[in-house]
């Protein structure tokens, strides 16, 4: 059997060539985990396509797994975070996945782009600033990637903008090792959240505003959603919204700052930007699997394979991304993949938003933001003479663990 390390440093920084084996032993290949588990990891781009569409691999967590006891208002903001829709089957998921999609309808979702544009061009004039001043390399990640995707959750969930420095400060903590930060300062930016959501939604039920999770605090259909669903909504938003589209930004300016030839070619032909886009996507999954399936009963995967009742599943959708049986020269950055040729075609879709009924509700949202935010960001930076990364890009440290992927810095500075 396998065995894998996702604390490994140069695993989560190049997790290819260990896919690419277990991809060339079949369908989906067992994994034995270094805190002592065991998963099986499906790797194909046909065959992760598959399970996500399966109803036989659940996404209803174990039992007593992450579901800490509710004793501490901390506690009591996880376990509360455990109950959003990515954990749930259907008929539950129908209901919530319908009055989401509602909220995220084409046309509500594209109103944003005049509010995104000014956020990302606020934050692009002050890191253009920096570098004009002289300043020591400034992280692209701590001023641009981060910082607008959580901004873009405000608008979302319609937090006034005073709040808003809050919000990026709690969501930080949240999603940093408890380690790295003073003691209590994770636990205590989860009750913040706790705390600072319970209010908003009462204040949204009151006062309802044009974001989009009024829409959703308000929609009465199917009986609507309960405070505690929309409590765990909020949260399910923020994290599946920020981190994602942090790692789809961190990631394409870095491989662009990588291919100069690219760089250059959208510059010159703006409409290359959705191509350039949905190439980042497939080559940088910003989530390296989806969250854990469990195998209700025996599922036969073809090729010999049974993946056994209760085993749980992780479709990698880094991996389907690079299955050189869909996409050629699949390691290789090459956006014309998604350039439509004279007669039409194209490369087949990536999964990087999923597939089946979990399928990203948020993909128009990101996408949006991408082309809205990269073209404002580059054209600051090479107004700055000389920029150049300045720390050598295969020593940049990624995320541990399997779930996202992306780097964790990338600071520029003038040469
Ligand atoms: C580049 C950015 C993003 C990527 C790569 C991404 C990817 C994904 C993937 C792969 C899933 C399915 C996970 C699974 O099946 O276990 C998912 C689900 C979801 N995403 Fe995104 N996402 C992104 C941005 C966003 C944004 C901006 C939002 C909203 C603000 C969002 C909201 C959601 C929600 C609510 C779900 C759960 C859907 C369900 O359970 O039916 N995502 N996302």
């Amino acid at each position: 059997m396998h065995v894998l390390d996702p604390a490994d440093p140069g695993f989560a920084r190049d997790p290819y060539p260990f896919y690419a084996r277990l991809r060339e032993q079949g369908p989906a290949a067992r994994v034995a985990l270094a805190n002592g588990t065991q998963a099986w990891l499906v790797t194909g781009y046909e065959q992760t396509r598959a399970v996500l569409a399966d109803a036989r691999f659940s996404n209803v967590p174990p039992q007593g797994a992450g579901r800490p006891k509710a004793d501490s208002p901390a506690q009591r903001a996880r376990a509360c975070l455990a109950r959003h829709m990515l954990n749930t089957d259907a008929p539950d998921h129908t209901r919530l996945r319908r009055l989401t999609s509602a909220a995220f309808a084409p046309r509500r979702v594209d109103a944003l782009r005049p509010r995104i544009e000014k956020l990302a061009d606020g934050l692009v004039t002050e890191l253009a600033s920096r570098l004009e001043r002289g300043e020591g390399p400034v992280d692209l990640v701590d001023t641009f990637a981060f910082p607008l995707p959580v901004l873009v959750i405000g608008e979302v969930l319609g937090v006034p903008e005073a709040d808003r420095d809050d919000l990026r400060e709690w969501t930080y903590r949240v999603g940093s090792p408890a380690d790295t930060l003073p003691q209590g300062a994770v636990d205590e930016a989860w009750a913040r959240l706790y705390g600072y959501f319970s209010v908003l939604i009462e204040d949204k039920r009151r006062r309802p505003g044009e974001d989009l999770f009024s829409g959703l605090v308000h929609d009465a259909a199917e009986g609507g959603l309960d405070d505690g669903e929309l409590l765990a909504m909020a949260f399910l938003l923020l994290f599946a919204g920020y981190e994602t589209t942090m790692n789809l930004l961190a990631s394409a300016t870095l491989l662009l700052l990588t291919h100069p030839e690219e760089l250059a070619a959208v510059r010159c032909d703006p409409a290359r930007w959705h191509a350039v886009v949905e190439e980042v996507l497939r080559h940088a999954s910003p989530l390296e699997g989806t969250t854990w399936r469990q195998a209700a009963e025996d599922v036969d995967l073809g090729g010999g394979t049974v993946v056994p009742a209760g085993a749980s599943v992780l479709a990698v959708l880094a991996a389907a991304n690079r299955d050189p049986a869909y996409f050629p020269d699949p390691d290789a950055f090459q956006p014309d993949r998604y350039v439509s040729s004279a007669d039409g075609t194209r490369a087949v879709p990536h999964a990087a938003f999923g597939h089946g009924p979990h399928f990203c509700v948020g993909s128009r949202l990101a996408r949006l933001e991408a082309v809205v935010a990269l073209p404002l960001l580059f054209d600051a930076l090479l107004s700055s003479p000389g920029l150049r990364l300045a720390e050598d890009p295969a020593d940049l440290p990624y995320r541990p663990g399997l779930l996202v992927r992306g780097p964790r810095r990338l600071p520029v500075s003038r040469a």
